[in-house]
Order: structure tokens, then C-alpha cells, then sequence
């Protein structure tokens, strides 16, 4: 059976245009299999009859074959229809269900809630208008159910139906039912809800869900369906200050220019005067584009080709934004981090940060504290775990336009990229900025690099050695360095063990210290490169992400990267300096290679192996493949 009208599929129905045009609810489903969350899914899609016979009769079929149901529809088939997710018993990504009632049409997004929840949460709740939070009436307020609350509160979702399920397996009793919601309201006494709404329902049944139960004299309430035909849609976009960001520049030919991009809040006119941040340049829409037939306007979800009236620079990754209500600049904000890496999250580890189209350099410079889910209270922490939540301050390398995320959603959140594996780990929500960027601009200086080079006639660039202690990185950089030198060219070394006495003499050995150890090292070796100087960085640089954002630093066209191989028990061997016979007797705690990882560069632009050539005929090696790439004469390798 394939999954059940999703909403691309549908959209181009005539039918489902019209049921379109019926204000539009986001709901999103938090709860787990064993709570019914399918079951109450695929109910709902029955009860609104939004089941073809076909379907139907494969669902019947599909019961009696895979169900847990005996021989009576096992609803839960409906939507847990991919085949993977029936053999393991477990749904498995955010799917996406479409069905109508006469006054409404709703769009549900059922959200698995085991391992990965947060980054199905973010996923499937970021746009939502309403969350059903599900609980089994057995079980009560469980640890989970105040995970998804929250996660739903950060996410800005203000209205909640808490649907107390399998009351028919507590005998329909009252005082259940009432003991779950003192519960639940004492929870969610320190959330951010307008509205909660508590609904004893029995999805196997669908009593309550759309039509009233005859069990529950108690209850003379809504139907959960009911409640949601009357929630108001929440994020009235269009009435938010227009913000679109551009995703691409459309120039087929040098008369016309098109910025495409979604409008993802307001409203947008020809003759409308425009702001270009983080530029903060001015324009006005001169007119669209007739991709979609002529149109003189959009608004809030539409995606256009805008034309503008001046001839000013846009690139892809800028915010177009209305003038008299215009986003915010900064390079520092704070904000809540969701945190769905398997590796954690490490402080000063450089990210890349994606908000709206624009993609950017970004640190977490401080971790306030980590959010607790049961209790909501602030513990103390150095580093998030894949499903936590924190408080953090974040620095950005370029600025970054943004809304403050509870008054923009879609303009105040951001997710955050693994520079090595290209992985999404975070997600977040901006609360505010931390510093005007506008107090520190960049200077443009009179003399750049290339008139600095023309006096020393080189070309400069960053040689990166990378390995363990004892590799034989030091003594390589040292030799090329007395041969650049006798060639006349100017140079310098940097070594980890000294630059760790002086500019790094305040970080450690810990992940996080030594992410910012290279990034120092990187962001100075850029301005020696700058200076017109060869630099050679001499670091054990462990880290992939940490190397990546080293070449991302000083850009990859100045940058060569030599991994100094030599096997763990030969360096340990050996132990010019001691420190690994320190280390395995426990002494230096961290140690690269014994209680720390060395991550192998998988593509470095050389690998030279110290146990199998001699130093000199490495550093053969290295100067030929600097000539090679056109980084140096060949006369230097003679
Ligand atoms: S890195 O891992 O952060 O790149 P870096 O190259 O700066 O390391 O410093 C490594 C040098 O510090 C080693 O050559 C060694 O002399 C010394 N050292 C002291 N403690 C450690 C440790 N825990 N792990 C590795 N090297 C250490």
C-alpha cells in the first residue's frame, strides 16, 4: 500500500483546490506508536472519509495480514504504510496526511517520537498551528509527553490538544481522565500556551475524534475535530512585514534580472520599496516576472521572480525586506539550540549556519545552560547531546539578517550544518541579537595582498601539516622552511607547541579547546597569507571539521594540506618528547592517539608516510607536489 494522500500528490485535484481554499490547519501529532498515534491518524483520515474503495479494500486485506487487530481494521496500517516501517513496528520519518471535514481542511504531520524526535519535532512541527500531544490514559504524563510539550512550546506552537487516549481501557473512568489534566496543567504552568485542551478519546474506535463517544457521560465537550475546526490558523504571515530571501539570480541575459525566491511572510507590490540586507541598500519592485501568468502582487507563501528598479548588487542568500519594518543585522545573537548530531555538539566548532537561503561561518561561543525536559529548569553544561535543548550564544563570520524567532518564525530560525560530514545537527530559534554589528566594519585597506607580494616576488599560501605527536610534522616543517629560506623567500613557521605558550596559552586539550585552538590558528595563518608570507602550520589538528574550516578560512586555493602519517605504536615509540609513556601512565589526560581521536584525512592533498621514507625524501615529496600545484618554482626541489 503506498502512502496515503500526501499532500504533493493531491495538490493539482480540482477537489483538493477547493478544499484549499478552506482556511488550511497545520497539525502536528506527538506521541509514539504505542500511544495510537497511528491509529488515531489513520481514524481520522477514515472518519472524514478520505479513504478510496480501493484503498479501503487493500486496508481490510493489509489488516488481516500484518494487523494487530484480529480480523477488524488495524487503522495504524493506514498511515504506517511503508513497508520498512511495518516490519519494524516503528514509523520512521515525518509523513505528511491531508484530509478535509466540511469546514475545514487539515494538513497532519505525523511525527515519530523515538530516537531522532528532535529533528522530527523541528521537522514536522516548525509550521504547525495546532499540536496533539497524545497520552495513553494507562500511563499518564510521562517523560516523553513533556519532551514533546516543550519542544512544541519553543517551536512556537501556542495552542494544544491533549488527547487522553485508551479511556476505554481505564473503563472510561472520570478521576483518570481528571488526574492526567491536573497533571498536564501543572506542567505546562511554566509553557507558553494560549490554549490547552483536554479530549478522553478511544482512537481504535474514533470515539471523540470526530463524532461524540455514548460512553463517557462525563465528557459533553467538543470532538477533537471539532476543537481543531475552530482553532485559528496562527501564523497569519501575510500580515507580518514582508521578508523574502533570494535564492537565486535569474539572468539569462544582460537586460533582465529576476531575484526568485518564496515570499515567506507579507505581502509585496509593484512600486514597493524594498530593503537588500544585509547591504541596507534601497530599492522598488519595478514588476514580476510571468512565470505563473502576470501578476502585480504576492503574498506570504508564494514564490516569485521579482524585478527591481535599480541596478543594485543581490545575490543569492540575501533578505529582501520591507523598508519601514525591516529585519535586524547582527553577527551575534542568542538563541535556543536543538541539538540532533550523533556527535555532540562541541563549543567553538565552527558550523555552517543556514538561515533562509544565506549560508554562513558559525560558533557557539558559550553554552548558558542545557534545559532539563521534565523539570524545565536550567542545569549547567558543556556540550548537548543528540535530543537535547540549550541556551546558547552564537557568533556569526558574516552578518546575518533575522527576526527575533517568536515574532517570525520563519525568518528567526536557522539549522546548523556539520562542515565535515554536511549533516544537518541543530536546529534553533533566535531570541534576540547580542551586539549591533554596525559598531565593527571592516576596513579596506590601501595596499592588499597583491601589492605586498609584488615586493617579496612569491606567491604565498598555508602549508597544513597534520598528524599525531611525533609524526615528524615539526621536523618537516622546519627543513622546507631552511629551504624556502636559502631560496630567498620569506616565511614562517607555526608550531602548536609554541603558539600554545603564547596566543593559545589559555585553551586546553578538551574537543572544544582544541576547535578553537585551530580556528585562531587558521583565522592568523589567513592574515600571514595576506602579509605575503609562505606559512607553515605545524598542529596535530585531529579534527576533520577543524581542517575543513582551516581550508574554509584561508580558502582552499592557498591552502595544501599534508597528512604525516606514522603508525600510533611507532610514534609511540618514539616519544621524542616522553609525553606518550606520560599519557599511558595516565599523566596527560586528552592525549591524541591513546584517550583522544585522530580522525585520518580522507582526501588530503598529500600523505606522507615517516615510517616508510626518510624525513628528507618526504620533504622531497612535499616541495614536488607544491610544484606541482604552482605554488612554488622548481628550482626548489633540486
Ligand atoms: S591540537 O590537537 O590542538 O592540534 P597542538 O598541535 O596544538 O594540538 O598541540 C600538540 C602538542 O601539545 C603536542 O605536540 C604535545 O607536545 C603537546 N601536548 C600536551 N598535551 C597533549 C595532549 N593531551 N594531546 C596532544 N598533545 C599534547
Amino acid at each position: 500500500m503506498k502512502r496515503l494522500s500526501t499532500v504533493k500528490e493531491e495538490s493539482s485535484s480540482p477537489f483538493i483546490k477547493s478544499q484549499q481554499e478552506k482556511v488550511l490547519l497545520r497539525i502536528v501529532v506527538c506521541g509514539s506508536v504505542d500511544d495510537g498515534k497511528s491509529t488515531m491518524i489513520g481514524r481520522l483520515l477514515f472518519d472524514s472519509k478520505q479513504i478510496f474503495d480501493d484503498q479501503l479494500e487493500a486496508l481490510e486485506r493489509d489488516s488481516v495480514r500484518h494487523g494487530t487487530q484480529g480480523e477488524s481494521i488495524d487503522f495504524a496500517l493506514l498511515t504506517d504504510g511503508l513497508i520498512a516501517e511495518r516490519e519494524q513496528g516503528i514509523t520512521i520519518d515525518v509523513a505528511y496526511r491531508f484530509f478535509a471535514t466540511e469546514k475545514r481542511t487539515f494538513i497532519v504531520a505525523d511525527v515519530p517520537g523515538h530516537e531522532q524526535y528532535t529533528r522530527n519535532m523541528v521537522t514536522g512541527a516548525s509550521t504547525a498551528d495546532l499540536a496533539v500531544v497524545i497520552i495513553d490514559a494507562r500511563k499518564g504524563v510521562l517523560t516523553q509527553t513533556r519532551r514533546h510539550s516543550l519542544l512544541v512550546d519553543l517551536l512556537g506552537i501556542k495552542r494544544v490538544v491533549v488527547a487522553i487516549n485508551k479511556i476505554d481501557l481505564v473503563n472510561y473512568q472520570h478521576d483518570v481522565f481528571e488526574s492526567i489534566t491536573s497533571e498536564y496543567l501543572k506542567y505546562a504552568s511554566d509553557l507558553h500556551f494560549d490554549e490547552i485542551h483536554f479530549v478522553p478519546i478511544c482512537a481504535l474506535t474514533g470515539e471523540n475524534l470526530i463524532f461524540p463517544s455514548a460512553n463517557m457521560d462525563w465528557y459533553q465537550g467538543p470532538s477533537l475535530i471539532e476543537i481543531a475546526e475552530k482553532i485559528p490558523t496562527q501564523s497569519n504571515d501575510r500580515d507580518l512585514p514582508f521578508r523574502m530571501s533570494v535564492q537565486a539570480v535569474n539572468r539569462p541575459n544582460s537586460d533582465f534580472r529576476g531575484y526568485m525566491g518564496l515570499v515567506s511572510s507579507g505581502k509585496i507590490a509593484i512600486g514597493d520599496a524594498i530593503q537588500i540586507l544585509p547591504s541596507e541598500r534601497e530599492s522598488r519592485v519595478k514588476g514580476f516576472s510571468d512565470f505563473d501568468g502576470p501578476r502585480t502582487s504576492a503574498v506570504a507563501g508564494e514564490s516569485v521572480c521579482l524585478l527591481l528598479e535599480d541596478e543594485v548588487d543581490v545575490s543569492r542568500g540575501d533578505l529582501l525586506s520591507s523598508v519601514s519594518n525591516s529585519a535586524s543585522l547582527t553577527d551575534q545573537f542568542e538563541a535556543h539550540l536543538v541539538w540532533f548530531g550523533e556527535s555532540p555538539m562541541i563549543p567553538h566548532r565552527s558550523y555552517v549556519l543556514k538561515i533562509g537561503s544565506r549560508e554562513v561561518s558559525a560558533q557557539i561561543n558559550r553554552l548558558k545552560y542545557r534545559l532539563d525536559v521534565d523539570s524545565n529548569k536550567h542545569l549547567e553544561a558543556t556540550s548537548l547531546q543528540m535530543n537535547d535543548i540549550g541556551i546558547v550564544n552564537i557568533s556569526t563570520t558574516s552578518v546575518i539578517a533575522f527576526d527575533a524567532y517568536d515574532v517570525n518564525r520563519d525568518n528567526g530560525a536557522f539549522i546548523l550544518i556539520d562542515r565535515a560530514t554536511n549533516l544537518t545537527v541543530g536546529a534553533g530559534m533566535i531570541r534576540h541579537g547580542l551586539r549591533r554589528y554596525e559598531n565593527v566594519r571592516w576596513q579596506t585597506l590601501a595596499i592588499g595582498r597583491e601589492q605586498r607580494a609584488s615586493l617579496t616576488d612569491q606567491k604565498s599560501f598555508v602549508l597544513w601539516l597534520t598528524g599525531l605527536s611525533g609524526s615528524g610534522k615539526s621536523t618537516i616543517a622546519n627543513q622546507i622552511e631552511q629551504i624556502f629560506h636559502q631560496n630567498g623567500l620569506l616565511t614562517y613557521v607555526l608550531d602548536g607547541d609554541n603558539i600554545r605558550q603564547g596566543l593559545n596559552a589559555d585553551l586546553g586539550f578538551s574537543e572544544s579547546d582544541r576547535a578553537e585552538n585551530i580556528r585562531r590558528t587558521a583565522e592568523v595563518s589567513k592574515l600571514f597569507v595576506d602579509a605575503g608570507v609562505i606559512t607553515l602550520v605545524s598542529f596535530i589538528s585531529p579534527f576533520a571539521d577543524e581542517r575543513k574550516l582551516a581550508r574554509d578560512i584561508v580558502g582552499t586555493e592557498d591552502f595544501f594540506e599534508v597528512f604525516v602519517d606514522a603508525p600510533l605504536d611507532v610514534v609511540e615509540a618514539r616519544d621524542v618528547k616522553g609525553l606518550y609513556a606520560k599519557a599511558r601512565a595516565g599523566l596527560i589526560p586528552n592525549f591524541t592517539g591513546i584517550d583522544s581521536p585522530y580522525e585520518v584525512p580522507t582526501h588530503p592533498d598529500l600523505r606522507v608516510d615517516t615510517s616508510g621514507a626518510s624525513i628528507e625524501e618526504c620533504v622531497k615529496m612535499v616541495l614536488r607536489s607544491l610544484h606541482d600545484k604552482g605554488l612554488i618554482e622548481s628550482r626548489m626541489y633540486r
